[in-house]
């Protein structure tokens, strides 16, 4: 299997390239995303047997099967181990990795077919970024061993991001990870998440700003390209393909939760922000996964909310950016979104250039609203959308509480919201659960007004001591961060 990239001519061959050479890269050199040049097919007989592996051998298996069509550069021996030290009990909590847990209850209407919530969020960090973040840990540790070189990784989080990665990557071998954060402007759990790992690879800094002095502190080192190639500075954002990739896993694995065989189709909702999570269902559906729907739900930043209504991709100003109480959904732009319209617009990687590389460079928005392709995002693609609010969030967090005894972080809230306003008959929906509750504490205690309850193994983390440096908004001062501890 080979990669292109989604701004590449179709009959170019030549920038195509194997799973681990684009395993530690960003962007293609072209300004596009990576996607592999075709999706390989599961035919009934395979999603039989891929039912039955996932039952008997547990999801590190299918993970396997899964992943082996998609990588071919890894001895399947060693894929097979990196896949079975990543999805265990102890890492995310229950057997099944991603349980299924049903919404039912006496005011369910009869003959309505099931409602479920598939668990994303037991891994270290309570996100679902961990599903696919633990796994990139793992794989990175394999090449940059194979390769006898080091990686590290420099980032800016606002609270999630950072954690995951850090989780992902403490310990292992050849990675480093500097991760950038505003002092004192993250949530005091989020900062006791990362701030009491001990690990000689994880150096938290918490910069004199806001969010944005971080993200520049990076662009600029980044920019720097003596620097960045003498230290090997590398990131493990959204648009790497490995983590997209590890994300189809769980839509199979909740497909065969909630089906008995393989006739059955089911629909999911996904809370959206960047398009990476919902993008990898898509992946799953091209696969030939039963799904029928694919519903995006957005929060208040409605760009594709926007766009699956209209036909138009309209990015927004950071002024026209809300903050809100889903935070990890408050988007500009969805920059997975392009994976989606390649395949949408016939895999027409000149035409995806002259929409991304430029017309939304210069004017900020695109409009397919008249191309006949625009359809079938719908229409062929499954896709359907919808938007959730504040007041929508606290209502949907009180009712599944009350009615189903089930408490739900506010993403999640979103989605389950929009879900409700795309159910069709004889179809199972699986909302995915994307984060805790107890991530998003202040707007549980506004919905029930009490505290969301506290997995065990976070009880008492804020007394832990802190291993983190404080740093001025200098991009000199991280360099030479970088460099002290790179020696
Ligand atoms: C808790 C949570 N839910 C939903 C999302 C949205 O996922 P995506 O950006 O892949 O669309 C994110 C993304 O960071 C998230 O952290």
């Amino acid at each position: 299997m080979k990669y292109c990239s989604t701004r590449a001519p179709a009959l170019d061959e030549s920038g195509r390239k194997h799973f681990c050479e684009i395993l530690l890269e960003g962007l293609a050199p072209d300004g596009g995303l990576y996607l592999p040049e075709h999706y390989p097919q599961v035919d009934q007989a395979q999603l039989a047997r891929w039912r039955n592996v996932y039952r008997q051998q547990g999801y590190g298996a299918l993970a396997f099967e899964v992943l082996s069509l998609y990588i071919d550069d890894i001895p399947a021996s060693e894929l097979r181990a990196i896949c079975d030290k990543t999805y265990t009990q102890a890492v995310f909590g229950t057997p099944q990795i991603v349980p299924l847990t049903q919404l039912h209850d006496a005011l369910t209407p009869a003959g309505q077919a099931p409602l479920f919530l598939e668990a994303l969020s037991n891994g270290p960090t309570l996100a679902f970024k961990d599903m696919a973040m633990q796994l990139l840990g793992n794989l990175f540790e394999f090449e940059l061993g194979r390769r006898g070189e080091q990686l590290n990784i420099l980032g800016a989080t606002s609270g999630d991001t950072g954690s995951a990665a850090e989780y992902a990557m403490r310990g292992k071998k050849g990675v480093r990870v500097f991760m950038t954060s505003p002092l004192g402007r993250m949530s005091p759990f989020q900062q006791a998440q990362m701030f009491s790992l001990q690990d000689d690879n994880i150096h938290n800094i918490a910069v004199e700003g806001v969010f944005d002095d971080c993200q520049d502190m990076v662009k600029a080192v980044s920019n720097d390209l003596d620097f960045k190639r003498q230290y090997k500075i590398g990131t493990v954002n959204s648009i790497n393909w490995a983590r997209l990739m590890a994300q189809v896993v769980y839509y199979f694995a909740g497909y065969f939760q909630a089906t008995t065989n393989n006739s059955e189709r089911v629909s999911f909702t996904v809370p959206s922000g960047n398009f990476g999570n919902v993008c990898a269902g898509h992946v799953a559906r091209m696969m030939g996964l039963p799904i029928a729907a694919l519903v995006v739900a957005t929060n208040e930043n409605d760009v594709l909310d926007e766009f699956f209504r209209s036909g138009v991709y309209r990015v927004r100003s950071s002024a026209d950016t809300h903050e809100t109480s889903s935070p990890s959904m408050d988007i500009s732009k969805a920059s997975n979104f392009e994976r989606f319209v390649f395949d949408l617009l016939g895999r027409d990687g000149v035409r995806l250039k002259a929409l991304f590389g430029d017309e939304l460079q210069q004017t900020g928005r695109f409009d397919l609203s008249a191309d006949p392709a625009f359809g079938k995002a719908a229409t062929v693609y499954g896709f359907e959308s919808g938007k959730s609010t504040h007041a929508d969030r606290l209502n949907t967090i009180r009712t599944t509480f009350e009615r189903f005894g089930v408490l739900i972080d506010t993403h999640t809230a979103d989605a389950l919201k929009v879900a409700g306003e795309h159910r069709q008959a004889g179809v199972p929906m699986i909302v995915l659960e994307t984060a805790l509750p107890i991530k998003f504490a202040a707007t549980i205690v506004e919905a029930l007004g009490r505290e969301p309850d506290r997995p065990p193994q976070f009880e008492g983390i804020e007394a832990l001591p802190k291993r983190v440096t404080r740093m001025a908004a200098d991009p000199a001062a991280i360099k030479a961060y970088i460099a002290q501890h790179c020696r």
